[in-house]
């Protein structure tokens, strides 16, 4: 792969566009990290019914502590295994740049530098974080050749990637090992393509996720989905007394805010995690929330205000 392509992928990062690249462990489907509507974007191109928060992947391990703190246990896990296939999930800094979104609205961040040449190169030109789950269609395989996710995912004018850094076949094959370091109780959340025994010989005994009341059944589940304090009301056509109203297209009231003035569900998703948390501060007692069509990214944005009603 040639320094062209890296540098025209990078630039196409920085444009708010999608660019799948190999790494070590399965190909990734690249956006801006800081880029809420970059973010979208890739919920969109894979046809996510949920928004699953996102890892960061960035070139240093001194980046990766400009997003999330690290702390004894993370400065030795970066120094050992770093880069490549291990995922740390860590606290957010408080000047963390990464939109609501790469996070699902997590106070948490996943953060990754990973090994493949090409994708140090990639991220280190693109000057920005960068947000890529598994470049593939929800529900189906992680590829592991570009081929794969040319056939998986949409072309470049369909919402998919302008383009794919093809680095041959994946080395490990399989996804990073994600470890939750936001706790003292540190826990695997997915075996991968890192051992958990190498994990434990650097920083001892992890829990493993599901296994103990105390740690998170499994991704996706409740207590890692962020919902706001205040009570929620959906598919909502007008605010109660003491409701903040949250709009949609042409259902909004003055005062409330609007996901999307012109009823576009990409929109909408690239905002939605930043207006919560918005409204949650603002002092009312209930949040409103107008009804959203349940096409697109709008089956994403109910499914999470769903949980966040019902939590
Ligand atoms: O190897 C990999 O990790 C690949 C390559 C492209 O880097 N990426 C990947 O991303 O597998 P994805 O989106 O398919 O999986 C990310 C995992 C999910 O299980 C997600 O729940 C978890 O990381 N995750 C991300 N942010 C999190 C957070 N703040 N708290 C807890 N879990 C998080
Ligand atoms: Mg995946």
């Amino acid at each position: 792969m040639d320094a062209a392509a890296i540098k025209d992928a990078a630039a196409m990062i920085r444009d708010g566009r999608l660019v799948a690249f190999a790494t070590e462990t399965v190909y990734g489907l690249g956006g801006d990290a800081t880029n809420a509507n970059a973010v979208a974007a890739i919920f969109a191109a894979k046809g996510r019914p949920s928004f699953n928060p996102l890892i960061s992947h960035v070139a240093e391990t001194a980046d990766a502590a400009k997003l999330g703190l690290m702390d004894a246990r993370a400065d030795a896990l970066a120094a050992k295994f770093w880069p490549g296939p291990l995922t740390l999930v860590l606290p957010k800094s408080a000047a963390c740049p990464v939109a609501q979104l790469t996070t699902a609205g997590l106070g948490s961040i996943a953060v990754r530098v990973p090994s493949a040449p090409m994708a140090r190169d990639f991220i280190a030109a693109a000057g920005v974080p960068i947000a890529a789950p598994s470049a593939n269609r929800s529900g189906a395989m992680s590829p592991t050749r570009a081929r794969h996710v040319q056939d998986s995912l949409p072309g470049p004018d369909e919402g998919g990637p302008q383009l794919i850094l093809d680095g041959g076949a994946c080395g490990v094959g399989l996804e990073s090992t994600v470890v939750d370091l936001t706790s003292d109780a540190t826990t695997l959340l997915r075996p991968g393509g890192l051992a958990i025994e190498d994990i434990e010989a650097v920083i001892g005994p992890l829990l493993i996720a599901g296994s103990d009341d105390t740690a998170p059944k499994s991704p996706g589940m409740l207590s890692r989905h962020y919902a706001p304090t205040l009570p929620l009301r959906i598919n909502a056509d007008a605010p109660h007394a003491g409701d903040v109203f949250l709009g949609f297209a042409d259902v909004f009231t003055p005062g409330g805010l609007n996901l999307s003035a012109a009823g576009d569900v990409n929109e909408a998703a690239a905002n939605l995690f930043d207006m919560l948390h918005a409204l949650d501060q603002s002092g009312a007692t209930g949040i409103a929330v107008a009804p959203i069509p349940d096409i697109g990214l709008g089956r994403a944005i109910n499914d999470r205000l769903r949980r966040a009603v019902t939590r």
